[in-house]
């Protein structure tokens, strides 16, 4: 069996999507139209439909998270020279997409609420070379982006956040997405809206979101649809294909249209989980502080250390029940190390959490059974110590 394909071997995959009849029925439709499966309708009515549920005036639709941020980035003109702000308590594309563009990632520590960006540093990691910011909510829930926000503004730097894992959480009632200069989502498979892959950027701004549909599409001005035109096209600078494609966003939006729905379950299926591991005195549950919204893209416990959390994970490995560390900080991989060889001490909370993070599983259409094995099978770990 292919090891890549290998979730049949696992007793409790890490995640499952939710998926039903409408998505069939929307994709199949599409595709039985045997037409504008490139530039469709569908990619219009998906980025409306994203910027009326984050509460924001545009949307862009992209093949990937990835592009998204570095359409964003390239969109704000940032690149050779300037040195932007990231976390290193993240997935690798958030610090990669600053070299794709020819800038500088400079890592700041997280705060343990939210595990985002800490804004009381901010101030002390500008030069005079900093430009911009980029924020990550980690796995389902915002970060402190109202205080970063602040602190950014204060210190004219533009704040793209990467809101990858989070689209629908919110804080104060504002959804994740809303607050920033601009903010990209990611449908990647293991997300809680997905459509495989693809991604979003969203944002109040005009000019940005203009330049961003010019640069996924070879700069080209896609009014129309290009295939579909017998006039010649303009092109006005230079671009990629980093298009979605119709079917795709067929999917995405009859993946919106349930998104609260699904939110809902995983919440349930959180809140069941953590109201049993809580009462494991080495397990320190996620919890959302007051006023921010968790929507368990991930479902992450911490444990006291390293060995602890190493020893947990293989022991669920071994009864086949899937969970993985979210994140190996980004300045420790080898790339990152070799390229600036960063000094392990100047990120203390990053280095510390990342010790102790392990990632359950918690989807859905996750059943009684299902979340029972796994909270029992956690108990025979810490009985068995
Ligand atoms: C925090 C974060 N940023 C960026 C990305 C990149 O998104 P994509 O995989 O769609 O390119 C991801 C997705 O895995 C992510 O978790």
């Amino acid at each position: 069996m292919n090891q890549k394909n290998s979730e049949k071997l696992w007793k409790l995959p890490l995640y499952k999507i939710y998926t039903d009849d409408e998505d069939v029925n929307l994709i199949t439709k599409i595709i039985k139209r045997g037409s504008n499966w490139a530039i469709g309708p569908e990619i219009d009515e998906f980025e409306n439909a994203i910027s009326d549920y984050v509460g924001v005036d545009y949307s862009a639709v992209l093949n990937s998270g990835t592009s998204a941020l570095h359409a964003s980035l390239l969109a704000f003109g940032l690149g050779d020279g300037d040195e932007i702000l990231v976390p290193s308590f993240s997935f690798i594309s958030t610090a990669n997409s600053v070299l794709f563009v020819n800038a500088t990632p400079s890592f700041v520590d997280i705060e343990e609420e939210t595990l985002g960006i800490d804004p009381k540093l901010i101030e002390q990691s500008i030069s005079s070379n900093t430009k911009a910011i980029i924020p990550m909510d980690y796995g389902g829930m915002s970060c402190q982006i109202s205080e970063i926000k602040e602190n950014a503004e204060n210190n004219n730097l533009l704040v793209i956040e990467d809101g990858a894992e989070s689209l629908g959480s919110s804080v104060k009632g504002k959804k994740v997405g809303s607050i920033s200069d601009a903010t990209i989502f990611s449908f990647c498979g293991n997300k809680v809206l997905t459509t495989g892959e693809g991604g979003a950027v969203v944002t109040n701004s005009r000019e940005i979101i203009e330049k961003i549909k010019l640069i996924r599409s070879h700069g080209r001005l896609d009014q129309k649809n290009y295939f579909n035109n017998p006039s010649s096209a303009q092109y006005l600078g230079l671009g990629y294909n980093w298009r979605m494609s119709s079917i795709t966003a067929g999917l995405g939006i009859s993946q919106l249209n349930k998104l609260e729905k699904i939110i809902k379950m995983r919440q349930e299926n959180a809140e069941y989980l953590s109201s049993r591991l809580s009462k494991l005195p080495k397990i320190k549950v996620p919890t959302a502080p007051a006023g921010y919204e968790h929507i368990y893209q991930m479902y992450t416990i911490r444990l006291p250390d390293k060995t602890t959390r190493d020893s947990l994970h293989d022991f669920l490995t071994e009864r086949q029940i899937f969970s993985k560390v979210y994140f190996t900080p980004i300045h420790n991989t080898s790339f990152y190390q070799q390229k600036f060889g960063i000094n392990k001490n100047l990120l203390p909370i990053t280095e510390k959490i990342s010790q102790q993070v392990l990632t359950l599983p918690l989807y859905p259409n996750m059943t009684a059974e299902e979340k029972d094995l796994l909270v029992e099978t956690i108990c025979e770990f810490f009985e068995s110590q």
